[in-house]
């Protein structure tokens, strides 16, 4: 294989767990990688550039159970405006919930445009728990998975792992139930204004 273009589709791009996620992939991945972020105004040039690519690796979170919308309009384009030689697409997708699998669905979705308009898929790495896991003692089992699956795509044995918290899902619960509460206090939002649609406005 050859380089890997790193492509964050986070709607947060320049502030999102998924950067954190890329830089740490790209630690530990033995190849050349490029780091980009799609934007409103850059989907042109990023089909561009995949040419230049043996790999794509999408980052992105689970957004109502799917792709974020980002993601999906950048798909839109890259369809109507293809590389002539197809990279194989791998996935590093990471969700709020402590549960991988919640990201199954997204993964398949990428699968399928993957099978309809003719890349060789590669490997998945679902993460749960992905808004918290950076900033806990359980990175290092993070960084071990993170590891396995660019090992995976360098060598072109081409796997699904997946990586969360080794927590309980009450206590998750719990911990995420005090981050939250915490996180409103210092932005002058109660428990209360949190559980109505106030927050919208
Ligand atoms: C609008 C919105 C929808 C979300 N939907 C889900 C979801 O369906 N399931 C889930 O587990 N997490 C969901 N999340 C949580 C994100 O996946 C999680 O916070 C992730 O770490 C954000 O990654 P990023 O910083 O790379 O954007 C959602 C977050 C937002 C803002």
């Amino acid at each position: 294989m050859g380089k890997i273009m790193m492509i964050n589709a986070s709607p947060r791009a320049p502030k999102s767990n998924s950067k954190e996620y890329a830089k740490l992939f790209a630690q530990y991945f033995s190849s050349e990688t490029e780091y980009c972020e799609v934007k409103k105004s850059n989907h042109l040039m990023l089909c561009q550039k995949t040419e230049n690519f043996s790999d794509i690796l999408f980052v992105f979170p689970l957004y109502a159970d799917s792709l974020p919308v980002t993601l999906l309009n950048f798909l839109k384009t890259l369809e109507v405006n293809p590389p002539q030689r197809k990279p194989t697409i791998s996935v590093l997708v990471n969700c709020g919930f402590i549960e991988p699998e919640q990201n199954n669905i997204a993964v398949e979705m990428l699968r399928l445009y993957c099978t309809t308009n003719g890349y060789p898929f590669g490997s998945v790495l679902k993460i749960g728990s992905g808004e918290a896991i950076l900033t806990t003692p359980f990175r290092i089992f993070l960084k071990a998975k993170i590891k396995k699956f660019a090992a995976s795509i360098k060598t072109q044995k081409y796997d699904t792992f997946q990586v969360t918290m080794p927590i309980s899902k009450k206590m998750f619960i719990r911990a995420s139930d005090v981050y939250w509460e915490k996180y409103g206090k210092k932005n002058g939002v109660t428990k209360e204004e949190m559980k109505t649609m106030k927050i919208e406005e």
